[in-house]
């Protein structure tokens, strides 16, 4: 792995969008029949930060270098003490440094200090990616997956870690 030297993790702001949005890209359209339509899918990339506090929750970047290269959210699930999980995302090129599993843990973090006894999330059945980080990270796949009814006919994973 190399050193993560000159990363750095911070609270996102609106004026991230721009970046998140294109790390959501690039990264989803390495995947074939994964679809990205901003407008008309994910809007709240655009509105990265206060999207997620206007929910209770949090967003963060990372940067590698001064360049805005990774992001994660986290909000409240519906359950008490859940947490969720949202986008997280590395640019291929700043991948295997640590980034990933160093977003989750301070996603992790925060919602500890909120009221989060356990941390879950949805992933993309073709992210096998993110399976192993997740897995790497103590997070254990439910036998539950759920279809969404979107342009990319996505089949996700459930995981889930106690906090
Ligand atoms: C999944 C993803 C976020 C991982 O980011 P990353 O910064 O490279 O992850 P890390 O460097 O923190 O990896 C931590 C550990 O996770 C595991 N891991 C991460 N990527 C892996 C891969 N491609 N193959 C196998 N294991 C992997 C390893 O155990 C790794 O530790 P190691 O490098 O010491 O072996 C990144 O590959 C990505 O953005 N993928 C595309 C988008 C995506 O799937 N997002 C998740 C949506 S739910």
């Amino acid at each position: 792995m190399a050193p993560a030297v000159s990363t750095s993790i911070r609270a996102a702001t609106d004026a991230d969008s721009a970046a998140v949005i294109e790390i959501v890209r690039t990264c989803w359209s390495a995947y074939p029949g994964v679809v990205v339509d901003i407008d008309g899918e994910m809007p709240e990339l655009k509105r990265w930060a206060l999207h997620h506090r206007s929910l209770g929750g949090r967003a963060w970047v990372a940067e590698l270098e001064g360049r805005v290269v990774a992001c994660i959210a986290a909000t409240r699930d519906e359950r008490p003490g859940a947490w969720t999980l949202h986008k997280l995302n590395v640019l291929p090129e700043a991948r295997r440094r640590g980034i990933g599993a160093a977003l989750v843990g301070e996603a992790e973090s925060a919602a500890c200090e909120q009221d989060a006894v356990c941390m879950v999330l949805w992933s993309d059945t073709r992210f096998v990616e993110s399976h192993a980080l997740y897995e790497s990270l103590g997070y254990a796949r439910m036998p539950e997956t759920r279809r969404l009814n979107d342009l990319s006919k996505t089949t996700e994973y459930r995981y889930r870690k106690a906090l």
